[in-house]
C-alpha cells in the first residue's frame, strides 16, 4: 500500500518573513496532524532551506530543494550541489522540473546525472517529467513520456521504488488554471507504472509513488487522487496559502482511509 504524498512546490516565492510565518504555522498544524499514510513535503528556495527545517524539526514534514547541480563541487558560479544540500539534512529534491527544462536548459541527460549524485548523497530525488500541449495535441504524449523515462534513468539501477518519486506534470497544466482530467491523469499514470514494471519488475512498479502536477487545488484534489496510480500531488500556487493547503492535506487524508 503506497502512502500519498502531498507536495508543496514553493518555486520563486516567499521571502524570508513569509517562510517564517508559514512554517511555524505548518508546525502548529502538522504536529495535530496524526495521519501518518499521508507524507508531507515543502519545497522552500535555497536561502531558506535551513530556516524550515529548523522550524519543522520534529514535524512529520520533509524539506526538499527544488534543483542541484550535477556535479559535486567546483567552479559552478551560482550552483548548490548535492553534498552541501545532504549537510544539511535535506531529504528530497525536484529535478527536472519542466520550468528548468524549459529556461534553464534542463536535458534528461542532466537530470539522469543529477538524480544519480541525490541518490549517492542520500537524498530522495522528485523526479518530473511530462508533455506540452502541442505534444499533447499532436498525439505524441506515450512517446514523449517514455522517451523522458528512458532518458532520465539510463543506465540507472532501482530495486525498491522508493528510490526516488516520480512527477508526471503536464506542462500545459503547470499555472495554467488548466488540469488534466482525472481519466488523462491515471492514463498518463498507468502508463509510466507500466513502464517501471517492464525495466524494473513488480516490486519497483508497486512501491514507486507517481504524484501528479499542474493546477492541482483543494477543489479538484479529491477526483485526482482517487485514481489507482495517483500517489499524490506535487502542487504549485495552491500550495503557497495555508488555508488551501490545509484542505488538499485533509482529503488526502479521508482518501487515505478509503484505501486502507
Ligand atoms: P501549479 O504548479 O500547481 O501551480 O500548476 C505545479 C508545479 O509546477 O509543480
Amino acid at each position: 500500500m503506497r502512502n500519498i504524498i502531498i507536495a508543496g512546490n514553493w518555486k520563486m516565492n516567499k521571502d524570508l518573513n513569509e517562510v517564517e510565518k508559514f512554517c511555524s504555522a505548518l508546525a502548529l498544524h502538522a504536529s495535530t496532524h496524526s495521519e501518518e499514510r499521508v507524507w508531507l513535503i515543502v519545497a522552500p528556495a535555497f536561502p531558506f532551506l535551513k530556516l524550515s527545517s529548523q522550524l519543522l524539526e520534529g514535524q512529520p514534514v520533509g524539506i526538499a530543494a527544488q534543483d542541484v547541480s550535477a556535479y559535486p563541487n567546483g567552479a559552478y558560479t551560482g550552483e548548490v550541489s548535492a553534498p552541501m544540500l545532504r549537510s544539511l539534512g535535506l531529504e528530497y529534491c525536484i529535478i527536472g522540473h519542466s520550468e528548468r527544462r524549459q529556461y534553464h536548459c534542463e536535458t534528461n541527460q542532466s537530470v539522469r546525472d543529477k538524480q544519480l549524485i541525490l541518490r549517492k548523497n542520500d537524498i530522495i530525488p522528485i523526479l518530473c517529467i511530462g508533455e506540452t500541449l502541442e505534444q499533447r495535441d499532436n498525439g505524441q504524449t506515450e512517446s514523449v513520456l517514455l522517451e523522458q523515462l528512458d532518458g532520465c534513468f539510463e543506465g540507472v539501477e532501482l530495486s525498491r521504488g522508493d528510490e526516488l518519486i516520480l512527477a508526471y506534470e503536464p506542462v500545459w497544466a503547470i499555472g495554467t488554471g488548466r488540469t488534466a482530467s482525472p481519466q488523462q491523469a491515471q492514463e498518463a499514470h498507468a502508463m509510466i507504472r507500466a513502464w517501471f514494471r517492464q525495466k524494473y519488475g513488480e516490486t519497483v512498479a508497486n512501491n514507486i509513488h507517481i504524484l501528479y502536477g499542474g493546477s492541482v487545488k483543494p477543489d479538484n484534489i479529491g477526483e485526482l487522487l482517487s485514481q489507482p496510480d495517483l500517489d499524490g500531488g506535487l502542487i504549485g500556487g495552491a500550495s503557497l496559502q495555508l488555508d488551501s493547503w490545509e484542505a488538499m492535506v485533509e482529503t488526502a487524508v479521508k482518501i487515505m482511509e478509503t484505501r486502507i
